[in-house]
């Protein structure tokens, strides 16, 4: 069984004890507006708020070797040339780790006796990364050794930087002041900014052209002048400019010294652009030079990363749970992996090349769940923003741009699960905060400007389009897909150039519905409907109870297939994912909805359903898969679901993100046993085996190879996951059971019988409350006594005190 690293719990961070992963194990730097994304040896790139229109370095996304352009530092000494992150050179090293924490990554890598700890992070609301540098003499002799810093520029619009040479390779510019690079590409035009390359050192020489200092004909594993010894102090004049500086040390036997590079994304403003013709302006460079010029500086730029962090994080711990993974996860890097899907969605990671897609609105409202209590104003901002781009009929852009806020022409609209997903957003929102006020913020229509629409508006039409688009068995029409984007029923794409996701050639899309979206109807309006009650508008919560009684009775009459729900009904009306199917006979999707919609209670269904979930689809190791069985060949009327080979992706891969809706599901039954070994079973600090699993052990990947195809349980397409919230959710609201509701904190764990109790810490609406759970008669579920500051309240839940108290202590006990 290898292994490539572990996990330090008390410094949060993830220890990468070999290079050579046998992927890439990415990290992010960043949190507001500039970020990079950094792997175990310092490979990556980074962008200031949009990767594609403002990317600063660059990157071969899919190279070979993989992941090889990066934040380089390279050493020479004597007659050796290596990296302390090994790459690219891959000279053998003596001593190599790697940390991976909130926000930063240190890497330190020995050779020889000297010792190179490269620690890289972008400090709080700066736009720019420092790499703190120190170099030990480690050895009892006196060591001459030089340092190179490497970076390439990015010529900032991403794809024309990757495809368009016949421009990019003349329009190269750079400037050098000092130690400062200054890469202003473009600048003379259009671009009022640039970026900044610079060390808090005195330099003993650069280069700006990556012709000199890589060499036409070499690589960045054997580097022209850093094999000569010296940097030649190029100026790039087209071509691709790079930002590299040479350092000479000397340092005595046991001596180390310290310093720093600063790569910035700098914006003129107002400021002058250039002081003479051809000659920026540099004032703004100079000053942000200037800024952590000492090292003090730095390290206090550091400290602040870290305060941030641990003050995200301190609005849920949990720090004595008895199962270390489920822990781990809860208290660190469930909620680092939440924060990296908030801020980037789907955009930008090992695998999404941060040119294509934008902001997703189902994708943005899920990261939403597992977010909302770190930051509640930048989730308010985000559930305006997103619904902003909701049609006045109801359908939604699928996905909007960062940079603009405006929905995306390209990706379009139709996609039917889409508008429901705001209900729980906006619910979720108000659960954590109390305010309600959100609802009444006049966010319009994408196709009416100027319209001043409320946000209450939109959960309203989403509702009514749902129920207004139906099919032949009145269940929800499908549009171009559901959750499931590839689950294009209106398709039948012969193409192969065609997009699945926006072709629709059976023009009559108004036959093929979607029992999941039936699901999550009942769950949203469920919702809303308690959110009406809140608001103590009874007359509308009665009017949406409504509708949820027609859906349900629709659902059990028409998707219940006989041991589990139909996932759809395709564009001839006939099933998918029921028992009469030859493959894909069962779907996760909608055994999960419908039961957490409140189906099949009271009739046995729900609990068949998630049994047959069980029976067909789950694998402890591996967790569900998402169908069975698979597809083996494609079917023009299905879409891309039946184009993935066997076990992978959408056709039955173990797609983690649906797997999260299961783990609810069970805990609705009671069953913490269940819910924990399924939460287990996809939990990426729980794999055993790296050199199987592949993908970083500490984020959960979207997908994992099932056991359906011919690699189980290989992770792929780590990091920008649904996952990420969703399973922040089940950990922390359904097995540790602290809930935020409408009135107040639920406490409802349902945990392993043999659990005997854990803490929760949890800040919520400005109250600390220290949680105690025991579970003296080793249940599952069921708070038996709930004592809030010393005295006993009914139920199980906490309502915030009106007296002031900021600290409160409660003490639950589960029991019978
Ligand atoms: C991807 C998409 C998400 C979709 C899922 C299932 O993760 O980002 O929107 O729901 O795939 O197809
Ligand atoms: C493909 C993928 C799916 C993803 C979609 C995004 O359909 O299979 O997971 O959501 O592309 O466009």
């Amino acid at each position: 069984m290898a292994i490539f690293g572990n996990f330090d719990d008390a410094s949060r961070e993830f220890v990468i004890s070999r290079p050579d992963t046998p992927l890439p194990w990415l990290n992010y730097l960043g949190q507001d507006e500039y970020f990079g994304m950094c792997t175990q040896t310092a490979g990556g790139y980074s962008f200031w708020r949009d990767a594609k229109l403002r990317r600063i370095t660059r990157y071969r996304y899919n190279n070979n070797p993989m992941d090889n352009d990066g934040r380089f530092l390279y050493v020479r000494s004597g007659k050796t040339v290596w990296n302390p992150g090994w790459k690219p050179t891959r000279t053998k090293l003596d001593a190599f780790e790697c940390r991976h924490g909130l926000g930063y990554t240190r890497i330190t890598g020995r050779k020889d006796g000297i010792e190179v700890e490269q620690l890289m992070f972008v400090p709080p609301n700066e736009n720019l990364e420092i790499w703190k540098v120190t170099v030990r003499n480690r050895t009892r002799k006196a060591r001459k050794l030089t340092v190179f810093s490497f970076v390439e520029f990015c010529s900032f619009e991403a794809l024309n930087d990757m495809t368009n040479y016949q421009r990019t390779y003349s329009i190269g510019e750079v400037e050098v002041e000092g130690s400062a690079i200054y890469h202003k590409t473009e600048y003379r035009e259009r671009r009022n900014h640039y970026a900044l390359f610079g060390c808090t050192r005195k330099i003993d020489g650069y280069d700006t052209s990556r012709d000199a200092f890589v060499g036409v004909h070499n690589g960045l594993h054997d580097p022209k002048a850093v094999l000569a010894g010296r940097c030649t102090n190029s100026h790039a004049h087209g071509w691709n400019p790079v930002g590299a500086h040479q350092i000479n040390l000397s340092l005595k036997p046991g001596e180390e010294e310290t310093f720093a590079f600063v790569l910035a994304y700098v914006e003129q403003g107002e400021l002058p652009k250039f002081d003479r013709p051809f000659v920026m302006n540099k004032s703004r460079g100079r000053e942000t030079l200037a800024r952590f010029s000492d090292l003090k500086a730095v390290d206090s730029a550091f400290a602040s990363v870290r305060r941030r962090w641990e003050e995200l994080l301190s609005t849920y711990q949990a720090p004595k749970v008895p199962n270390e993974h489920l822990r781990r996860m809860v208290n660190t890097w469930n909620q680092a992996q939440v924060m990296a899907t908030f801020n980037l969605s789907r955009s930008t990671s090992g695998y999404e090349t941060g040119i294509g897609r934008g902001m997703g609105f189902r994708d943005s409202n899920q990261d939403i769940l597992g977010f909302v209590h770190m930051l509640p104003d930048r989730a308010r901002q985000r559930i305006l923003d997103i619904g902003a781009t909701q049609l006045s009929d109801g359908t939604c852009y699928h996905q909007y741009q960062p940079l603009t806020k405006k929905g995306n022409a390209e990706a379009g609209s139709g996609f039917n699960d889409d508008p429901l997903w705001l209900i729980l957003s906006t619910c979720a929102y108000i659960r954590e905060t109390g305010d309600a006020t959100i609802l009444a913020e006049p966010i319009g229509f994408a196709d009416k400007p100027g319209s001043r629409d409320t946000l209450l508006d939109h959960l309203e039409i989403s509702i009514a389009y749902t129920m207004r688009n139906r099919g032949p068995h009145r269940l929800p029409l499908i549009g171009r897909a559901d959750w499931n984007d590839c689950l294009n029923l209106n398709c039948f794409s012969e193409q192969p150039n065609e997009s699945f996701q926006t072709t629709a050639n059976k023009t009559k899309g108004d036959v093929a519905e979607s029992v999941m979206i039936a699901g999550l109807f009942l769950y949203a309006s469920r919702d809303l409907a308690a959110l009406y009650r809140f608001l103590e508008r009874e007359a509308d919560a009665t009017r949406i109870d409504k509708g949820y009684a027609e859906m349900l009775s629709i659902v059990e009459d028409q998707a219940w297939d006989g041991a589990w729900y139909t996932r759809a009904f395709d564009a001839f009306g006939k099933p998918v994912g029921s028992k009469t199917c030859e493959e894909g006979k069962i779907f996760i999707e909608s055994q999960a909805w419908c039961v957490l919609g409140g189906a099949g209670q009271g009739n046995g269904r729900a609990r068949k359903a998630l049994e047959a979930v069980e029976k067909y689809l789950y694998k402890p190791d591996l967790g569900c898969a998402l169908q069975y069985p698979p597809y083996s060949t494609y079917h023009l009327e299905l879409g891309e679901v039946t184009s993935y080979p066997p076990g992978y992706k959408e056709n039955a891969g173990v797609f983690s993100h649906n797997n999260t809706w299961i783990h609810i599901g069970w805990t609705l039954f009671g069953d913490g046993d269940r819910a924990l070994a399924y939460y287990l079973s996809i939990c990426p600090s729980a794999k055993k085996d790296h050199s199987v699993y592949r993908s970083e052990p500490y984020v959960y990947a979207q997908m994992t190879a099932s056991q359906f195809s011919p690699t189980p349980g290989e992770g792929k397409n780590s990091w920008l996951t649904g996952t990420a919230a969703w399973s922040f959710v089940v950990a922390s609201q359904h097995i540790l059971g602290i809930r935020p509701d409408f009135d107040g904190l639920r406490v409802d764990p349902c945990v392993p019988r043999k659990w005997k109790g854990f803490t929760v810490v949890r800040k919520f609406r400005g109250v600390t409350y220290t949680i105690e759970v025991s579970n003296p008669k080793g249940v599952s579920k069921g708070v038996r006594s709930l004592v809030v500051d010393g005295l006993r309240v009914a139920g199980n839940l906490i309502i915030p005190p009106s007296d002031g108290r900021t600290a409160v202590s409660v003490k639950a006990t589960l029991g019978a």
